[in-house]
């Protein structure tokens, strides 16, 4: 089942961050998968304030990265470990051992994917951002509901946004991704999406037939889909 919640823009980030501190009280030990880019910053602001005095606490949970670029040394202010920690993680006291980042600094990436993949078994909750083109984590069309944890080619537009959107100090050479079949294994999955950009590509994945021309159109089949929409974003669905 598909629950679709429609916030007023002014209350979307705080009513996400209610909805995961739930969450967390409910599983202490919630095992989370977590995206980086734009729209999940406020929710995760949001999150951290509410942990900072009190609501919940991440001490008991394990956090897992939903995707990765490949090229970028350790450190770069583009990559998404750092982005995650420098927006959540380092607010909430989460235990280093507790945060599985992705190896791409590995020299074996397909023995990486086996790791992350093993590692990503068993997961309460992922949370998912929506691709302009329908992706979710590095999901790109032509993905399927099987789609492994593996390293992907990315389009040349995706490499430079790296650099364009998040000051990255080379262009990545590809992306590393949460497959789709762990994402669809997952107990729930949670899909963020704000802005009026983002109202057509919406309106294909919840709307129009599932495809691999929209990855995100899949997530409809997960029987525990809950799709955080601002009203923007949501203008399309009718
Ligand atoms: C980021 C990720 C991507 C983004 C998506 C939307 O870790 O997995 O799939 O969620 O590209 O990005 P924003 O939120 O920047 O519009």
């Amino acid at each position: 089942m598909t629950t679709l919640r429609i916030l007023r823009a002014a209350a979307w980030a705080d009513e996400v961050a209610a909805a995961f501190v739930e969450r967390l009280q409910a599983t202490p030990s919630l095992r989370v998968c977590l995206p980086t880019g734009a729209t999940p910053i406020p929710a995760y602001d949001a999150l951290a304030a509410r942990i900072e005095r009190g609501d919940a606490s991440f001490a008991q949970a394990t956090v897992i990265l939903l995707d990765e670029w490949v090229g970028l040394p350790p450190g770069d202010p583009a990559r998404c470990d750092t982005r995650l920690r420098a927006q959540l993680l380092d607010r909430l006291q989460v235990a280093p051992a507790a945060v599985h980042t992705i190896e791409v600094d590995a020299p074996d990436l397909d023995a990486a994917a086996e790791r992350h993949a093993a590692c990503s078994l068993d997961l309460d909750l992922v949370v998912l951002g929506l691709g302009m083109n329908g992706h979710v984590g590095f999901n790109e069309p032509g993905s399927f509901p099987d789609s492994p944890t593996r390293v992907v080619r990315l389009a040349a537009s995706s490499r430079e946004s790296a650099m364009a959107r998040y000051g990255a100090a080379t262009v990545p050479t590809a992306g590393f991704t949460l497959g789709m079949d762990r994402i669809l294994a997952a107990r729930e999955v949670w899909l963020l999406v704000t802005g009026e950009r983002k109202a057509p590509i919406l309106r294909r994945a919840l709307r129009d037939p599932e495809g691999p021309d929209c990855p995100a159109s899949y997530l409809r089949r997960h029987g525990g889909l809950t799709v955080f929409a601002d009203q923007e974003a949501a203008a399309l669905l009718g």
